[in-house]
């Protein structure tokens, strides 16, 4: 039986709270946040506290914050973290291979510095009400995979959970993710181990598991335009089997992943949200190229949604 859980990475541009609201239904058992900077939190950018913000038909919401600052990071726990009810757990980006925040030694610049990990970790834990969990890489480059060394200063500072994106930062997100270091990283710690990385499909999350034996497997890019990647996994889990949705499931989702993200941005943020969103939910359906390229020329919803109707109404099946 396989009991392990399915959680939704934290996406940077995408596992925003209308997204995280789709999964959640769908069955992911936990969802991060985009990652926040707690310098901005610091100092009270709006658009930053903006990405925070948890909704009540969510549960098991993960905040993921980055930064270096052990003092920063006490402050905002602080002074807004812990004023909230909201957040299910805090976790620390380790793992952000972006040239400006690595530049500011933060993300995956840290795997460099064990020490400091411990530092900043130590302090979330002390100052947080909410359990802590940290997201690592195998570590900088292919020459310094110290991944286990800062996993072992993670647990001693306290954390609950780690999860392993196994790839280095030097790596990006090409190649494969090494499934054999997440099986390591699971035989040498006591806490919760969240495997990350080439998970796309059901067959894959089970291998995962049976290969690693996680406690979760979290998906990140194959959950793009396809919240059902969740509930395949949850029905796998309870019946063994699953199935796609139809086309008709796809549309009346995007329909309502625009009225979810309606609640929460400006029209103007919602559509462009939307638009990069539905190429996502259309790939590999026949055809969809043409709509594809029509609604990336529209401004208007309706007339998106009309292009969508039309495209369902005359689709003739298969992917
Ligand atoms: C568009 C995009 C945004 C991402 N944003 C974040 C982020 O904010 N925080 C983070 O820890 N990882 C982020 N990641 C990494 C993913 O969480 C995940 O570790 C990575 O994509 C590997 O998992 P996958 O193979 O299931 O996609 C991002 C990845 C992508 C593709």
């Amino acid at each position: 039986m396989i009991d392990a859980k399915v959680f939704l990475a934290p996406l940077a541009g995408v596992s925003d709270t209308a997204f995280r609201i789709l999964a959640c239904e769908m069955g992911a058992d936990l969802t991060f946040t985009e990652m926040v900077s707690a310098k901005g939190l610091f100092y009270k950018n709006e658009n930053t506290s903006y990405l925070t913000y948890i909704d009540k038909r969510e549960k098991n919401v993960a905040l993921q914050i980055f930064g270096s600052d052990e003092n920063i990071i006490k402050e905002v726990i602080q002074t807004n973290f812990n004023k909230r009810n909201d957040i299910y757990a805090l976790d620390l980006n380790l793992g952000c291979p972006a040239p400006k925040i690595v530049k500011n030694h933060e993300g995956s610049y840290l795997m460099k510095e064990p020490k400091k990990v411990k530092k900043i970790v130590s302090t979330m834990v002390e100052n947080s009400k909410v359990p802590v969990s940290v997201k690592i890489r195998l570590g900088f480059d292919e020459k310094n995979k110290n991944f286990l060394e800062v996993a072992d200063f993670i647990v001693e500072a306290g954390a609950y959970m780690i999860t392993l994106h196994a790839r280095t930062k030097e790596m990006f997100y090409s190649g494969h993710a090494d499934w054999n270091a997440i099986k390591t990283l699971k035989r040498h710690v006591p806490i919760k181990v969240v495997g990350n990385g080439d998970v796309a499909s059901v067959e894959d999350y089970i291998k995962m598991v049976e290969q690693t034996g996680v406690d979760a497997v979290a998906i990140g890019r194959a959950s793009l335009g396809n919240p059902f990647i969740f509930k395949q996994i949850k029905d796998y889990k309870e019946t063994k089997t699953y199935r796609y949705p139809t086309i008709e499931e796809v549309i009346e989702i995007i329909k309502k992943h625009y009225q979810l993200e309606m609640q929460f941005k400006t029209e103007k943020i919602a559509i462009r949200e939307m638009r990069k969103n539905i190429l996502w939910y259309l790939k590999g359906f026949k055809e969809s190229n043409k709509v594809k390229n029509i609604i990336n020329s529209l401004v208007d919803m309706e007339e998106i949604f009309k292009i969508l109707d039309e495209y369902k109404n005359n689709y003739k099946g298969g992917l």
